[in-house]
């Protein structure tokens, strides 16, 4: 069955200290909530062991890891493997964030190569997808989004469609202070859900979790989450302030 969604992608902020306060402060506030909703917490590598361990009282928070490499394991320094995010009481992954994609030039074909990885080692994905202004502007922004995301997951089962999330964020809206209107994201939700649909057939497109990024917050939570289609938020800026994520959960109710 589809789930409601709000995920924190706290992306690079917070020392380990900083992260076990919020953590602390969200547990203090959070909501019961009903068996289709779920709250994510994606903190950066170093701080996923302690949230693991502040998160396990926590039935309906699961932990996120924002990245892993697309080979199974050798010789690349720095890199963070779906088995080691595994191995930390990881479930989710986000895969194909705009900031991967444009800073660290990951194209479709290795976004796809992560995707495997982290199904192989029985990690969730949340995979994100989103045009730029010039391809919005230019109305173009269905068959650019449907590009990403046929590139991205098509290669995958219907079995293996049930562990992806996706998430359209519009790199417009991200960090920009200029959310999508609900009618911008509903459009493009709806278009997503329709693509889904033609490759995996209508049950499958029913069941997927198709979340909404881009200057979410309290504000303009509910609005956007009434939208038939749009299944809750990736959030970023506002997920670092526990009463402001606090309000977007909320807002899934
Ligand atoms: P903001 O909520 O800061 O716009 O970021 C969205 C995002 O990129 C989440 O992954």
């Amino acid at each position: 069955m589809r789930k409601k969604i709000v995920a924190a992608n706290w992306k690079m902020n917070l020392t380990l200290n900083q992260g076990a306060e919020l953590v602390n402060d969200l547990f203090n506030g959070m909501p019961v909530l009903n068996d289709d909703k779920l709250v994510i917490l994606a903190p950066p590598f170093t701080h996923l062991t302690q949230t693991a361990e502040q998160l396990a009282g926590m039935i309906d928070v699961h932990l996120a890891a924002q990245n892993c490499h697309h080979e199974a394991a050798g010789a690349y320094t720095g890199e963070i493997s779906a088995a080691m995010l595994k191995s930390a009481e990881v479930e989710y992954v986000i895969i194909g964030h705009s900031e991967r994609r444009l800073y660290f030039k990951e194209d479709d074909a290795t976004l796809a190569k992560k995707v495997n990885q982290a199904l192989t080692n029985e990690l969730k994905v949340i995979f994100c997808c989103g045009e730029p202004l010039e391809i919005r502007d230019a109305n173009t922004q269905n068959s650019f989004v449907e590009s990403q995301i046929k590139a991205g997951l098509f290669h995958l089962s219907t079995e293996q469609l049930e562990e992806i999330v996706l998430a359209y964020e519009p790199i417009w809206a991200i960090g920009t202070g200029r959310t999508a209107s609900s009618a911008q994201a509903q459009d493009m939700h709806e278009h997503i859900r329709s693509v889904i649909a033609k490759q995996y057939g209508q049950e499958a497109a029913d069941n997927m979790s198709i979340l909404y990024g881009g200057s979410c917050k309290a504000s303009n939570a509910a609005e956007l989450f009434a939208c038939p289609d749009v299944d809750g938020g990736l959030i970023g800026g506002a997920s670092l302030k526990a009463e402001e994520f606090l309000g977007i959960i909320e807002a899934l109710s």
